[in-house]
């Protein structure tokens, strides 16, 4: 790695990682209290490395929003541009991780690592995993760059997870909060801080910056679930207020049942939804396997992507951005 290029970055964005609660004990707590800049103070193992904090935003990632979004692209794309970057890593909330993840993922081309991590414990808890997690994060970041690889990741409790298929799995689980829908790890870090495992990244998407930051409003993509008693109502709903609201709808995500199936009465609605040039595509509402594209297949099936990272790859689609993604 080129000695002028080893500051890494961090991006703060909220999470539990910077949650408070009133005791170590407490299980209640607040998302988003400290400041990127706490937390790293808070691991003294990464004092000696060179580090600029920038705290992009500051919320519970629940309330992940396109405004957020748009400024994180704008920090992450400022700061690889620098010649004395080697890296961003990125604190985020659980929740919403796996979105942020796949749009950065999609939406990002360039030579650098991005690696998120986040935390299931407050930073006041007893069994607080973020040190940990921001520490191993920024032990990756500086890997990664002096390997020459470059793209979306995230470090999750000692694992490294490709940016692309990371999703959350576990409510409260800390040591298998998060996996790849099917996807391995792409590598490990020891609990003596040793990366193992990790020989590459898969390359990061090829799409460019498509220019989020100065984008205007996306396009309107809701995600439904089919269900028993499904019976489309929520479609009408959507396509009347889709035409009085002035935010036309341009996609319905639904979250199918087992391998891409749908409800009769909600099939029927989405058809009509269809006609009026609404794209639908089909996810699974079943955590593991996805939905494959079959032939005879009427609506596109969203692979082995989460029922909201396929809305993050509609939206995209509906803008014009090549997709590489939706491959079995
Ligand atoms: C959040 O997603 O911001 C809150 C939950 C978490 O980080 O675990």
């Amino acid at each position: 790695m080129d000695v002028k290029s080893r500051l890494v970055v961090v991006l703060g964005t909220g999470g539990t990682i910077a949650g408070t609660g009133a005791g170590p004990d407490d299980v209640g707590y607040q998302a988003a209290q400290l400041s990127v800049e706490q937390l790293l103070r808070a691991v003294p193992a990464l004092a000696g490395v060179p580090m600029e904090a920038q705290q992009v935003a500051q919320i519970d990632s629940k309330d992940m929003d396109w405004s957020v979004w748009q400024a994180l692209a704008q920090h992450i794309r400022e700061a690889l541009a620098r010649d004395d970057v080697a890296a961003v890593v990125i604190t985020h909330g659980t929740d919403t991780l796996e979105e942020t993840a796949y749009l950065l993922h999609r939406l990002l081309d360039v030579h650098k690592p991005v690696v998120l991590t986040a935390a299931m414990r407050a930073a006041t808890s007893a069994q607080a995993d973020g040190p940990r997690n921001l520490h191993d994060a920024v032990r990756v970041a500086e890997h990664a760059a002096s390997q020459g690889w470059a793209g979306v990741v995230a470090v999750m409790a000692g694992v490294i997870w490709p940016g692309h298929a990371v999703r959350k799995s576990h409510t409260w689980h800390i040591d298998d909060a998060f996996d790849g829908g099917g996807e391995a790890p792409l590598g490990h870090i020891t609990d003596s801080g040793a990366i193992v495992g990790a020989v590459s990244w898969p390359p990061p998407g090829r799409a460019g910056w498509f220019c989020l930051e100065a984008a205007g409003p996306p396009p309107r993509v809701e995600i439904l679930t089919s269900h028993a008693g499904a019976d489309g109502l929520l479609v009408e709903a959507l396509l009347t207020q889709s035409q009085l609201a002035g935010h036309a709808l341009g996609g319905l995500v639904v979250a199918c049942t087992g391998h891409g199936t749908i409800h009769q009465g909600l099939t029927r609605a989405l058809e009509k939804a269809e006609q009026q040039g609404i794209k639908i595509w089909r996810s699974s509402r079943v955590a593991r396997g996805g939905v494959l594209t079959r032939a005879g297949d009427h609506w596109p099936a969203a692979g082995a992507l989460t029922a909201a990272q396929a809305r993050v790859a509609l939206m995209l689609d509906l803008w014009g951005v090549p997709c590489g993604e939706m491959k079995d």
